[in-house]
């Protein structure tokens, strides 16, 4: 009953769903966030990012949608991203989604190494623990959404705990979509 991921659930009820939507109910002010951070969700974000379920409710914009890369590179780009979380952005085992990020023209808006900034959200080490934590605490620093961002700044109304409960709890929903994908 205890996790931090059941705690961060209880926070999130009160804190964050009058502008996010989750499971069906909740704000239509923010990205949902179903299936947070999973492969489609990423995926999803790639080929349409003004879509209600992404930045088309925070009327942010600044990145246009990618379908014409077509389904090859984005699967790619989709896999790399996922990497970040996990793995250093220059990785050797990552070379071909590195590239594939330079020449797409990615690396003109997204930073992929910490304290870097090119405009766009920070990517380094993107659904990192760090990144989550750095982007709940101040989403309005120029490494997240900047000039742009309505989040409310989670670092000076919650205590430390109560930001790593709510990290656990954002990391956890990627696994909802495993679930549904086994029709589980
Ligand atoms: C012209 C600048 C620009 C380019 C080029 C660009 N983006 Fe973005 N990207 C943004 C901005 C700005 C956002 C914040 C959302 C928005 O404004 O639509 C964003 C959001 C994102 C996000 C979501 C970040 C989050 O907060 O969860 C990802 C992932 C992403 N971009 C990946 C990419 C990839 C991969 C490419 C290349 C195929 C790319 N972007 C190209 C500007 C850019
Ligand atoms: C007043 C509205 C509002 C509240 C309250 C709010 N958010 Fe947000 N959130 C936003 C908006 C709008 C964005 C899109 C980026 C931006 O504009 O800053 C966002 C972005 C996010 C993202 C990034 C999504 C992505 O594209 O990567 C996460 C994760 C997130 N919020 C989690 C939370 C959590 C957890 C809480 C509660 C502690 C919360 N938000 C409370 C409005 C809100």
């Amino acid at each position: 009953m205890n996790q931090p991921d059941e705690r961060g659930g209880r926070l999130f009820a009160r804190a964050c769903t009058e502008c996010h939507s989750l499971r069906g109910s909740g704000g239509q002010k923010a990205p949902k966030l179903d299936g947070f951070l999973s492969r489609r969700w990423i995926r999803g974000i790639l080929l349409h990012p003004e879509s209600a379920d992404y930045y088309g409710n925070a009327k942010i914009s600044g990145m246009e949608g990618y379908e014409k890369l077509g389904e090859q590179k984005i699967g790619q780009l989709t896999d790399y991203l996922y990497a970040l979380r996990s793995h250093a952005a220059d990785d050797p085992a990552l070379e071909s989604g590195r590239r594939l990020f330079v020449s797409a023209g990615c690396a003109e808006c997204h930073a992929l190494v910490k304290g870097k900034d090119n405009g766009g959200p920070t990517l380094a080490g993107y659904g990192s623990t760090a990144w989550l934590t750095g982007m709940l605490r101040d989403p309005g620093t120029p490494a997240y959404y900047d000039v742009q961002n309505k989040m409310p700044d989670f670092g000076n109304r919650l205590p430390p705990e109560d930001i790593n409960d709510l990290v656990s709890f954002l990391k956890a929903l990627e696994q909802e979509d495993a679930e549904l994908a086994q029709g589980g």
